[in-house]
C-alpha cells in the first residue's frame, strides 16, 4: 500500500486528548486516576503539587487513543499553577465526595474558574463532562444522595458516575463512558454529542429543584418574601405547581420537591389572614 495512505489511514484511527480533573482538595481526584491507571489504592493523603501529569493509552471502538492527564491540585493555594492548565482540554473529570456537602456546592465554582481561565472563546460544548460522586463506599457518612448529584449532572448535560476508588466501584465505567464520549465528540466536528433535551427535564426545572431542597423555610421555598399576601402565595405556588407536577415533570427528585411545596403553601396560607 501506498505509504503516505497507510499513514493517513493510521492518523484517522489514532486520536490524542487532553483531560483535566477537578474539584476540591481531598475529594479523591488523584486516588480515581490512580485506580484506573495502576490498579490500586493508597488510603494516605498525599496532596497533589499545583498539577500531576500522566499519559495512558485506551482503545475506543477501532481507534487508539493517546489520552494525556492533567491531575490538578484541589487547594486554593495552588490556583496559580493550575490556572494555565485549563486550556484545550477535551475532557473534564469532576469530582466530588458524597460525605462533604460543601465539596458538591463546590461544582459550580469550579465551572466558573474553568471558564473564566479559559476566556472569552470558550467552548463548553465541545468539552465532555463527567461528575463523579466519589467515596460511595462511606455509606454512613453520605449526606448527598444520588438523585441531587445525579440532578445537578444531567441537567447539565454532563455524565453522572457513583464511585470509589478505595473498592473500584464505578471507576472503570466511568473512565470508558467518558473516553468514548470523547471519541464521539471528536468524530462529531468537535460538538458533544448529548444534547441537554435528551434528559427529559429542563435546566430550570433541576435547579428549582436544588434550590427548594435548600431553602430555609416556607417562604423561601415559595419564593416570597417573610409577609407576602395570600394572592402572591398563590401566584408562587402556582407557578412552581406548573413547573414541577409529576405529571409533566420527569426529574429526580420532582415529586419530593412538588409535595414539599404543596406543604409549604399550605402552611403559609394558614397563618395569612
Ligand atoms: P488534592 O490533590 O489535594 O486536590 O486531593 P485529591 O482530590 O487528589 O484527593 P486524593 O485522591 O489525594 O484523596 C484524598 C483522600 O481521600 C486520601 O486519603 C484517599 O485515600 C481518600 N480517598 C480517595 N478516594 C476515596 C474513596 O473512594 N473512598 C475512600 N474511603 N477514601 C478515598
Ligand atoms: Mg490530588
Amino acid at each position: 500500500m501506498d505509504t503516505n495512505v497507510q499513514k493517513r489511514r493510521e492518523n484517522k484511527k489514532s486520536l490524542r486528548v487532553k483531560v483535566i480533573s477537578l474539584g476540591n482538595a481531598e475529594v479523591g481526584k488523584s486516588c480515581i486516576i490512580k485506580r484506573y491507571c495502576e490498579k490500586r489504592f493508597v488510603p494516605k493523603y498525599l496532596a497533589t503539587i499545583g498539577i500531576d501529569y500522566g499519559v495512558t493509552k485506551v482503545q475506543v471502538r477501532d481507534r487508539e487513543i493517546k489520552v494525556n492527564i492533567f491531575d490538578m491540585a484541589g487547594h486554593p493555594f495552588f490556583y496559580e499553577v493550575r490556572n494555565e492548565f485549563y486550556k484545550d482540554s477535551q475532557g473534564v473529570i469532576l469530582v466530588y465526595d458524597v460525605g462533604l456537602r460543601e465539596s458538591f456546592d463546590a461544582l459550580d465554582s469550579w465551572l466558573a474558574e474553568m471558564k473564566q481561565e479559559m476566556g472569552s472563546q470558550a467552548n463548553m460544548e465541545s468539552i465532555v463532562f463527567v461528575v463523579c460522586a466519589n467515596k460511595v463506599d462511606l455509606t454512613k457518612r453520605r449526606v448527598v444522595d444520588e438523585s441531587e448529584g445525579r440532578l445537578w449532572a444531567e441537567s447539565r448535560g454532563f455524565h453522572y458516575f457513583e464511585t470509589s476508588a478505595q473498592s473500584g466501584e464505578g471507576i472503570s465505567e466511568m473512565f470508558q463512558a467518558f473516553f468514548s464520549a470523547i471519541t464521539d465528540m471528536c468524530e462529531n466536528g468537535g460538538k458533544r454529542p448529548t444534547p441537554e433535551v435528551s434528559v427529559g427535564f429542563t435546566k430550570e426545572q433541576a435547579d428549582t429543584i436544588r434550590r427548594i431542597r435548600n431553602s430555609k423555610d416556607s417562604w423561601d421555598m415559595l419564593g416570597v418574601k417573610p409577609g407576602a399576601t395570600r394572592e402572591e402565595v398563590n401566584k408562587a405556588y402556582r407557578k412552581l405547581a406548573v413547573l414541577l407536577h409529576p405529571d409533566k415533570c420527569v426529574a429526580p427528585g420532582s415529586e419530593d420537591a412538588f409535595k414539599a411545596v404543596v406543604n409549604a403553601r399550605t402552611s403559609l396560607l394558614k397563618n395569612i389572614k
